[in-house]
């Protein structure tokens, strides 16, 4: 819930945000993704680390032989977070996790690419009801309208399975095979543009309740942490992983190549063993393999103002989602909230994401 205070002090600000990454492939030439490709992951963290994954400089995780991985929250700074090596274009990821409680934190499971599309599962410490979805577009977070929320009561008590099946046409949120939201891939353009490049699973768990926060991020985490009653942390089971290699039927890939700046998935091709084949789009052969490099995407994202606000209220538990099929062309079940209140609650929500990214870098 926004205090009077807060709420003050984002509606006197306007949003705005710069994005970054290391090497956009929408704005230059930058090494190939590796792909995932056929062999896929399957991945039990109850007998230890995975390779799919890798802990961030700085950060680091323990195994439990019956909780699986370990994500711990301790003091200010901790940020356990890992990101896999190899990208899917295209796929399913299921992440079977229990997450961290607490005001003030965040558990994320997050898929992203190296010109910023980004599909989002997050849970707010402080909000026993319900996880987050959100979606971004190369990087666009100059308008809110993009983030839902789905029901799910006992997530910090309890495993469950969440999973986002990506295609060409369609995105959907599941929590333990039950479809919560649904994004078509129809007529959605701009700063709502369909995520669709080859992206990296990061997995993590963060403050984002903290004292360098800007105040609307400090909201929409339900408040600064308290240390003192931690450690906070986020259990990660398993996880399984399926990369859909464009989506068009390749049969394996070694890595995807943008053969332009667009950044759309037709431009995109798959690679296997330096032969370009079919992909996501078959027909013409403009591709020229670049060696694939040693490489880092970590993202830079920083926010220079919170976001506006136009009201003093943010929902808390209008915005509930409830299980079950969702359609149309942005939300299913777990709709997105509306009118002004809900306004804010998104704004957060947006700001939320944006600032997991920048805090990874921090
Ligand atoms: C991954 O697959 C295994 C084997 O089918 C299954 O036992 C496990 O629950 C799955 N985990 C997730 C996160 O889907
Ligand atoms: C594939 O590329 C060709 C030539 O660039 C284009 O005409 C066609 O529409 C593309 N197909 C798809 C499915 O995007
Ligand atoms: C694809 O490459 C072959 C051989 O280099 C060339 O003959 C053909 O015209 C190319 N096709 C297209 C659609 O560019």
């Amino acid at each position: 819930m926004l205090s009077k205070i807060a709420a003050v002090a984002l509606a006197a600000t306007l949003v705005s945000a710069q994005t970054h990454t290391l090497c956009d492939p929408t704005k230059k030439d930058c090494p190939n993704p590796p792909a995932l490709g056929a062999k896929g992951v399957n991945h039990d963290f109850r007998t230890g680390k995975s390779d799919f994954i890798h802990d961030l400089a700085g950060t680091y995780t323990s195994y439990d032989k019956d909780q699986g991985a370990l994500y711990e929250i301790k003091e200010e700074g901790n940020a356990p977070t890992t990101q896999s090596g190899p990208y899917i274009f295209f796929g399913q990821l299921d992440v079977e996790v229990r997450v961290a409680p607490g005001a003030g934190i965040v558990t994320s499971v997050v898929l992203q690419s190296d010109d910023l599309d980004e599909i989002d599962w997050e849970w707010v410490g402080s909000d026993h009801k319900q996880v987050q979805t959100n979606y971004f577009s190369k990087g666009c977070v100059t308008s809110y309208d993009r983030g839902g929320y789905a029901a799910v009561s006992d997530a910090q008590e309890r495993f469950h399975i969440y999973t986002i099946k990506w295609t060409p046409t369609q995105l959907d949120w599941i929590i333990d095979g039950v479809v919560v939201r649904t994004l078509k891939n129809e007529g959605l353009s701009g700063c709502a543009g369909y995520p669709q490049s080859p992206m990296q699973v990061k997995l993590g768990s963060w403050i984002a309740g903290n004292p360098k926060a800007s105040p609307g991020t400090i909201e929409w985490a339900g408040g600064l942490a308290d240390m003192k009653k931690g450690p906070f942390v986020a259990a990660y089971r398993s996880i399984n992983v399926t990369d859909f290699m464009g989506g068009q039927g390749a049969k394996d890939a070694t890595e995807y190549v943008y053969t332009d700046r667009s950044g759309t998935w037709q431009s995109i091709k798959v690679v296997n063993d330096g032969k370009t084949q079919s992909g996501g789009n078959s027909s013409g052969n403009s591709t020229t393999t670049k060696p694939t490099g040693a490489k880092t995407t970590l993202t830079t994202l920083v926010p220079t103002n919170p976001p506006t606000a136009d009201t003093t209220d943010a929902p808390s538990s209008g915005a509930t989602g409830g299980a079950g099929a969702g359609s149309g062309t942005t939300t299913g079940a777990g709709s997105v909230p509306t009118g002004a209140a809900g306004k804010v609650s998104l704004n957060l929500l947006a700001m939320g994401a944006a600032a997991f990214l920048g805090y990874l870098v921090l």
